[in-house]
């Protein structure tokens, strides 16, 4: 009997550690799974928990308003270390880039206890993009012992850094395994929900925007929301669904450049964050998408929706290599030209949404539950 102790902290870990969860669940003569949050991201957080019917054993509330990188480190290391002491779990698995995700390894680093990376290998080579993801994932890197790969390429790289050929599994992305499972379940879910019902009924054109990154603050965000607000008023039947993320910094950027535009045009629709079966439902209607999160250019392609990726570089390049996703940074005229010529130029859209999808093909969280289980 094997004792996991999943740590995570923010909404993406949870829907990309959901589909592993259950796995392990289903395997009670192998596995007892215990479940601890953080809580980095609050109300986010628990809009997935209870779509994936997800009982945290522990929740350890982490989040504060406004809270430093420096701040959130060292509440989830010491909590972390509370956790570890108290559970004394063989193995420790995180997913992705987070804080909650680099302080639980080096918790468990410290505690001499095992860990298992889920999304592992991504890198984009510069420290400061995406800040401090890139950072955090290295260091996760270093002193784990399981690293699951999604892509050959992330093996290549765990590879290069001296990580042992036996210790990496490449398993898929479990983001896909996640989708399929919730689009199987969307018409159950009360989807799409009243505030985003209206765009259900008609043929628009919907673009659907996200933008969170830390290291976009400032001149990138603004001119990542010029961008969109161009485009509307650019655009005579164009509808641009804008999620805003909770975290304050965005907000504030998000709503000086643009909460005037909303009010007087019905087809900017700046909304609350919509959770995850909303935002399902919204990858399917869309036409196309602007983001800089790595999940959706991750999840688009499974719907062969075309991603422009507002960053200056991406630790998902096998989109690019495959053709569904572009690279276009946040500069506005660049963003409105690649958004308009997908929008009117047929053949162009059609090359990028005939690709085929790189990360992944529903059966990761299978693939890394086999490894475990052959130990
Ligand atoms: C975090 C992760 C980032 C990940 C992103 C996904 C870090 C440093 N950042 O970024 O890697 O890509 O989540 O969404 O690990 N807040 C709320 N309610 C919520 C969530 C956030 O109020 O449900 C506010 C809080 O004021 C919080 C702030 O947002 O202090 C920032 O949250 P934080 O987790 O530090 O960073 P994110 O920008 O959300």
């Amino acid at each position: 009997m094997t004792k996991v102790l999943v740590a995570f902290g923010t909404r993406p870990e949870a829907i990309k550690l959901a589909p592993v969860i259950h796995r392990l669940a289903a395997d009670p003569a192998r596995f007892r799974t215990h479940v601890c949050v953080t809580a980095q991201h609050r109300e986010m957080l628990d809009q997935v928990l209870s779509f994936f019917s997800i009982r945290p054993d522990r929740d350890l509330a982490l989040m504060r308003p406004d809270q430093t990188l420096p701040a959130l480190t060292a509440a989830a290391l010491t909590a972390m270390a509370g956790v570890l002491a108290a559970e004394r779990p063989d193995l420790v698995m995180v997913q992705g880039d987070t804080t909650t995700t680099m302080a639980t390894a080096l918790a468990a680093f410290y505690a001499r206890i095992p860990i298992a990376h889920v999304e592992a290998g991504l890198r984009t080579g510069d420290r400061f993009a995406p800040f401090p993801e890139e950072v955090n994932r290295r260091v996760t890197s270093l002193v784990a012992d399981w690293h699951f790969a999604p892509t050959a390429r992330a093996r290549d790289a765990l590879l290069a850094e001296g990580v042992a050929p036996e210790r990496i599994h490449v398993t898929g992305n479990t983001v896909v395994d996640a989708l399929l499972a919730a689009r199987a379940r969307l018409a159950t879910a009360g989807v799409p929900s009243p505030a985003l019902a209206a765009l259900g009924g008609d043929a628009r054109p919907v673009v659907l925007v996200t933008a969170h990154r830390r290291e976009s603050f400032g001149a990138g965000l603004r001119d990542v929301c010029l961008a969109v607000r161009d485009l509307v008023e650019r655009n005579a039947d164009l509808v641009a669904v804008f999620p805003v993320h909770l975290n304050p910094r965005v907000r504030a950027a998000v709503e000086e450049a643009l909460g005037a535009v909303a009010t007087r045009n019905p087809r900017l629709v700046l909304t609350e964050p919509v959770g995850y079966p909303d935002l399902v439902w919204l990858l399917d209607r869309c036409r196309l998408v602007l983001t800089d999160s790595g999940g959706i250019q991750e999840e688009a392609p499974t719907f062969r929706k075309p991603v422009l990726v507002m960053r200056e570089v991406t630790e998902r390049p096998e989109g690019v290599a495959a053709g569904v996703a572009r690279v276009v940074g946040t500069d506005r005229a660049r963003i409105v030209a690649e958004t308009e010529r997908l929008l009117r130029d047929p053949a162009a859209y059609a090359a990028m949404a005939a690709a085929e999808n790189p990360y992944g093909d529903g059966r990761a969280a299978e693939r890394i539950v086999d490894a475990l289980a052959r130990g």
